[in-house]
This record gives C-alpha cells, sequence and structure tokens, in this order.
C-alpha cells in the first residue's frame, strides 16, 4: 500500500493539461502515493446541479489530502441557462466548489507563496534614478484567511425583512432604508476573532519557521473599523508571541500602491479572505503571473493543493497544450512539503530553478508572447515540453 493517497481534482479546462504534468513530476521524484480521480466543476453543475458532488467530498473527508487544477464559473444568468433542462426551475442554484470546499473542510488558512525564480523573464524590475534597471528579489508568502469575510456567502439581493429590520437598528443604514428590496444587494463581510487569530499565528509561525523578519497585516482598520479593526488586534496580540519579527500594518490600497516601490521589504503577509485573494494576485504578478503562482488550502485536517490560475478555456482545446505547468508543478511541491517529504519537493524546486534560469525552454507567457496556436511555432515550449525541461534537471 502507498504511503499517500491523493485525491486528484483536474476540474475543467486547462485544469485537465496541467494537473497530469504534476503527476509525471511526482512520480519522478518518487514520491510514494496512489492518486485517486474525482470530479469537480462545470460539468458537474451541469450535469448534476452541484459542481461539487457528494462522491468527490466523501473522497476528499476519507484521504485528506487534494490536489485540484482549476474550474470554470460563470455569471447567475449563463449557470442557469447552461444547466441541463431536466434540473431547471428545481431550485438548484451555482455556488462555487472551491469556495464549497474551504468552507465544508475548514480549509481556513490560504498560503501563496510569491518568490521570484532568478532568469524569470517576467519578475518585476525597477527604475533607477540614473536611468539603469534593478530587480528587487521578492520573496513574499501571503496567508489570506480563506473561509470568512466577503466570501462567506452571506449575501442577499431583496433582503428578507428580518434582515432588513435588524440593518434598520444601525444608524448608517439610514441612506439605504428606502431602497426598494429587489435594487438592494448586500454581502455580509464577517470576521470571527478565532480565525482571525489562526491566520496570523499561521503567518507568524511561517515567520518564524523560514527566517522571514517581518509579519504584514493588509487591512483597512481606519475604515474598516470593526472587521479590520479585529484582523489587526489579533495580528499585534499574537506578535507578542513573537518578539524576534516586527509586525507592520498596512492598508490593502496603500499596499497595492507600494507594491513596485519596494516589494523586496516585504516577508509574510496576512489578511482576510478578500484582501489576501487581491495582495497575493498582486505580489503573484511581480515574480511570474498566473504561470508561477500556487497555493494550498489548509485546514485542520483536509489540505488541498491548486495553481492560483483559472480554467483559460481559450487555450483548453489547444493541441499541443501551451499553458505553463510550473504554477501547478509550484502546488505540488507544496504539496510535497505539507506531508513532509521535504527532499522531493526541494528536488522539484531545484528543476524549475534551473530551466527558469536557464532559459532555454520557455511557455508563451515567459516569452511575452500571445497565446494561441502560434505560440509554438514562434518559439514557445509546450506544456509538456516544459515538463520534460525539468524532470531532465531533476537530481
Ligand atoms: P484564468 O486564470 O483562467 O486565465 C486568465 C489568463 O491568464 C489566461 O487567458 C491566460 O492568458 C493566463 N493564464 C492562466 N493560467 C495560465 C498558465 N498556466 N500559463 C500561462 N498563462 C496562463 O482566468 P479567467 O480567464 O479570468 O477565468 C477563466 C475561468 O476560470 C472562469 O470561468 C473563472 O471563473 C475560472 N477561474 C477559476 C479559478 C480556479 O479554479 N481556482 C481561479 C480563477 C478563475
Ligand atoms: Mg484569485
Amino acid at each position: 500500500m502507498a504511503k499517500h493517497t491523493v485525491v486528484t481534482m483536474p476540474g475543467d479546462g486547462i485544469g485537465n493539461q496541467v494537473l497530469p504534468e504534476a503527476l509525471r513530476v511526482l512520480k519522478a521524484v518518487g514520491f510514494d502515493a496512489e492518486y485517486v480521480h474525482a470530479d469537480i466543476g462545470w460539468e458537474c453543475w451541469i450535469n448534476e446541479g452541484n459542481a461539487l458532488p457528494q462522491r468527490t467530498i466523501d473522497l476528499l473527508a476519507k484521504h485528506k489530502l487534494g490536489l485540484f487544477g482549476a474550474i470554470t464559473s460563470k455569471p447567475k444568468k449563463e449557470a442557469d441557462e447552461e444547466l441541463k433542462p431536466e434540473l431547471r426551475g428545481k431550485g438548484y442554484s451555482y455556488f462555487s466548489p472551491i469556495v464549497s470546499m474551504r468552507q465544508k473542510f475548514n480549509l481556513d488558512t490560504c498560503v501563496r507563496p510569491c518568490i521570484a525564480f532568478p532568469g524569470n523573464p517576467l519578475n518585476f524590475i525597477r527604475k533607477k534614478p540614473d536611468g539603469g534597471f534593478e530587480e528587487p528579489f521578492v520573496n513574499v508568502v501571503v496567508f489570506r484567511q480563506n473561509t470568512e469575510g466577503l466570501y462567506a456567502g452571506v449575501e442577499w439581493t431583496n433582503p428578507p425583512d428580518g434582515v432588513r429590520t435588524a440593518l434598520a437598528t444601525h444608524p448608517k443604514f439610514k441612506p439605504f432604508s428606502s431602497t426598494p428590496g429587489p435594487d438592494l444587494a448586500i454581502s455580509v463581510r464577517i470576521i470571527t476573532r478565532n480565525a482571525a487569530r489562526k491566520i496570523s499565528k499561521a503567518g507568524f509561525e511561517w515567520a518564524n519557521k523560514f527566517g522571514y523578519k517581518s509579519v504584514t497585516i493588509c487591512e483597512k482598520p481606519n475604515v474598516l473599523r470593526e472587521t479590520s479593526g479585529m484582523m489587526e488586534d489579533e495580528a499585534k496580540n499574537v506578535a507578542k508571541e513573537y518578539p524576534g519579527i516586527a509586525l507592520w500594518s498596512t492598508n490593502i490600497d496603500a499596499q497595492t500602491m507600494w507594491l513596485t516601490k519596494n516589494p523586496e521589504d516585504y516577508g509574510v503577509v496576512v489578511a482576510s479572505n478578500l484582501f489576501g485573494d487581491v495582495i497575493s494576485d498582486a505580489f503573484a504578478g511581480l515574480v511570474g503571473g498566473l504561470g508561477f503562482a500556487a497555493s494550498g488550502n489548509i485546514g485542520d485536517e483536509v489540505a488541498v493543493f491548486e495553481p492560483t490560475h483559472g480554467s483559460a478555456p481559450k487555450y483548453a482545446e489547444l493541441n499541443p497544450p501551451i499553458v505553463n505547468p510550473i504554477a501547478m508543478l509550484l502546488s505540488a511541491v507544496m504539496m510535497l512539503e505539507h506531508v513532509g517529504e521535504m527532499e522531493k519537493a526541494k528536488q522539484i524546486r531545484d528543476a524549475i530553478a534551473a530551466v527558469v534560469k536557464e532559459g532555454k525552454v520557455r511557455t508563451y507567457d515567459m516569452m511575452r508572447i500571445p497565446g494561441g496556436a502560434k505560440s509554438i511555432s514562434k518559439g514557445a515550449a509546450s506544456t509538456t515540453q516544459m515538463t520534460d525541461a525539468i524532470l531532465k534537471k531533476l537530481k
């Protein structure tokens, strides 16, 4: 029997192209695992009215470890129209399977490393006063609270009377109180103290373990006084346990502005759900963008690793596939680290670093050329060629 069982969820579009590449690399380093396929995504929605079927939840509950590609989701109207005719009008409503998965298994800690590979032509460079350029070394790990905040899913258009009545008790609701229900949309931003504390604790622990000098809590406590205020308070409380690590507090808007000014100054960044989503994409943009951005969704029992990119439907049908598998491979590396296979993780990471540094094999995104059927004839590596190059560098 293998030591680990991994639930593989390729999902939609390019998820089906990149996930098999991760399995090739995991096998090459001798990761002792069995892989069990599970369905997720748009096809499940169309045919079953549920993008995260119970059988997939059961597999994750059983095996505790998941590797996920990407899913397609579409706005409400299209979702309703694409549902198969027999299921229409029966009360099915689309909900993101990733958000569901995070909530179902309380995958409350989302880790998103944004660490530059030297030699990556997509790395951020900065103009110097003398006209030259410099490439700051970006080494940031974002800790995003993954289950609460504005993504908790507590929202309405045309809120029920009880909600309106409750809101009317707040003086600031007055300007909205006469808005007709159908014209009023509300999403609730929920922060609990425990979760706020836990995400800060996870950030500080990481900083401590990997030698980061600072943790930045990135919120907006001057305006969102209650919710961001609680995030910041708990970060301050946790910081007391780590006297050697500095706590910085930044506002999400200012942080995105400073991003290109001094990104090398940041280490671990902690944020609530929406702000963490935004700031992790922003930092990822400095180190290669979607082709390089990996993530882990980690709960007390279950953990699921995934590239942060989506299903990129416009490239999903290309043969050979052209998308960059590195984000998916780095997600597999994070999975290895999570289960304690540090040596195997390092082998893959070093091989990716070697290919990037050498610069001979580059997918279309790394060449800054348009993606499409012609990318390959312009010299871009295909998805499999990139993996092949990485496999060759494994030591
Ligand atoms: P996307 O991430 O799928 O693609 C945006 C663009 O980024 C692509 O057109 C492509 O140019 C580039 N890109 C993405 N992955 C790449 C890779 N591995 N290598 C090279 N280039 C890459 O986001 P988009 O177009 O906004 O959404 C497409 C679908 O994916 C939507 O249905 C959306 O809801 C879904 N989505 C799913 C996510 C997930 O599964 N975690 C996350 C984001 C979007
Ligand atoms: Mg995102």
